[in-house]
């Protein structure tokens, strides 16, 4: 297995009245997200590559039930392509890590976001808010359908299933984001299991949900060939794969700090794990991320490069304008065969 990693950034941020962050470690400013003409405070981060690929079980063609081990082959060139600012260290844990940043510094920026989410009427997705009604995530059968969110957050999205009719698990790895959760569904009256854990191996038997869905939580803090085949077991024939995560552009083009420019700051060929110093996330290419699911047994059925709307807020890591020109982010749907 071979890793490249950024070198760390600093790291500093504004103390406003509370943060909003979607699934991104960086901080943003309390707020509807999307909307124009509020301020933000800031954060740093970086990047870095990962290879190979384990999961407890999967149904991927190539996953082998005796080693464990999905293996799909990269491109001899893909192993060790390191960027400028880059070194080939990566983080020995990015689980634990990642729930440090989490219980440490992030949940305390998202707990007073999460009333404002539990209270939505209509679903909205990612840091532009996009209306459920322009992506249609959520499946027409959605009524009493057991869905599993991973890395759920403060899991607004699960209250949203659940209002929808479903069944709704949430995932976490961290207490504190927990917390929050627990006390939205003693406010809201909205009862489901919320689970701490790793996303990466969901204590669940496979076949058991209809949908697992992501918003910036496994899809963008998980390593993506240990979620995707996890999610992929866990799911019923048939059953759907709904996530949302930055694009590989912004992940290409957003500097150790600052916001996301128009100067290419990594290459592509490497770019899979990015370090920030104090957490990682995951934005694997494409070309990759296509055979990751294929191989786990999805068929994609659609990849939404959401455009920022008109007018937009600035986030500090990515501007409205910029958003507006180009995809800061993605949603991806897919559905198990069979
Ligand atoms: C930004 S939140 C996404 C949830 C929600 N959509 C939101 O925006 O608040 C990212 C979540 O991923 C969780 N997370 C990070 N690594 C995880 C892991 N290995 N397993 C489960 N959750 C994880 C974090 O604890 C955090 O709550």
């Amino acid at each position: 297995m071979s890793s490249i990693t950024a070198a760390a950034p600093s790291t500093q941020h504004e103390d406003g009245e509370g943060a909003e962050n979607l699934g991104r470690g960086r901080q943003v400013l309390v707020g509807e997200r999307g909307q124009a003409g509020e301020h933000d405070a800031v954060e740093g981060e970086k990047y870095g590559r990962h290879a190979v690929c384990s999961a407890e079980s999967a149904r991927a063609p190539g996953f082998s039930r005796v080693s464990g081990t999905l293996e799909i082959p990269l491109p001899e060139q893909q192993h060790f392509r390191s960027n400028a600012s880059m070194t080939h260290v990566g983080p020995a844990d990015h689980v634990e890590q990642n729930r440090r940043f989490w219980d440490d510094q992030a949940a305390a920026w998202h707990g007073p976001l999460a009333r404002d989410h539990w209270a939505q009427v209509e679903p909205s997705w990612g840091l532009w808010a996009t209306p459920e009604s322009q992506v249609s995530l959520l499946p027409d059968d959605i009524e009493g359908m057991r869905t599993v969110e991973l890395g759920c957050g403060t899991a607004y999205v699960s209250a949203w299933l659940a209002r929808a009719g479903a069944h709704p698990v949430g995932i976490d790895v961290s207490e504190k984001q927990l917390a929050t959760a627990r006390a939205m569904q003693a406010e809201f009256g909205i009862d489901f299991p919320l689970v701490l854990g790793d996303a990466e191996k969901v204590p669940y038997e496979d076949n058991t949900f209809g949908l697992a869905i992501s918003e910036y939580g496994a899809s963008l803090w998980c390593d993506p060939y240990q979620w995707i085949p996890e999610a992929a077991r866990l799911l019923v024939p048939g059953g759907r794969l709904v996530f949302s995560r930055y694009s590989p552009l912004f992940a290409l083009c957003v500097p150790s700090e600052g916001p996301v420019s128009t100067t290419l700051s990594r290459t592509q060929f490497g770019l899979t794990q990015l370090n920030w110093g104090d957490h990682v996330e995951f934005v694997l290419p494409h070309g990759e991320m296509l055979r990751l699911l294929r191989a786990c047994g999805f068929v994609v059925e659609d990849l939404i490069e959401i455009q920022a709307p008109q007018p937009a807020r600035d986030y500090p890591e990515v501007s409205a304008d910029w958003a507006q020109q180009w995809p800061s982010e993605e949603i991806w749907k897919a559905r198990l065969a069979g």
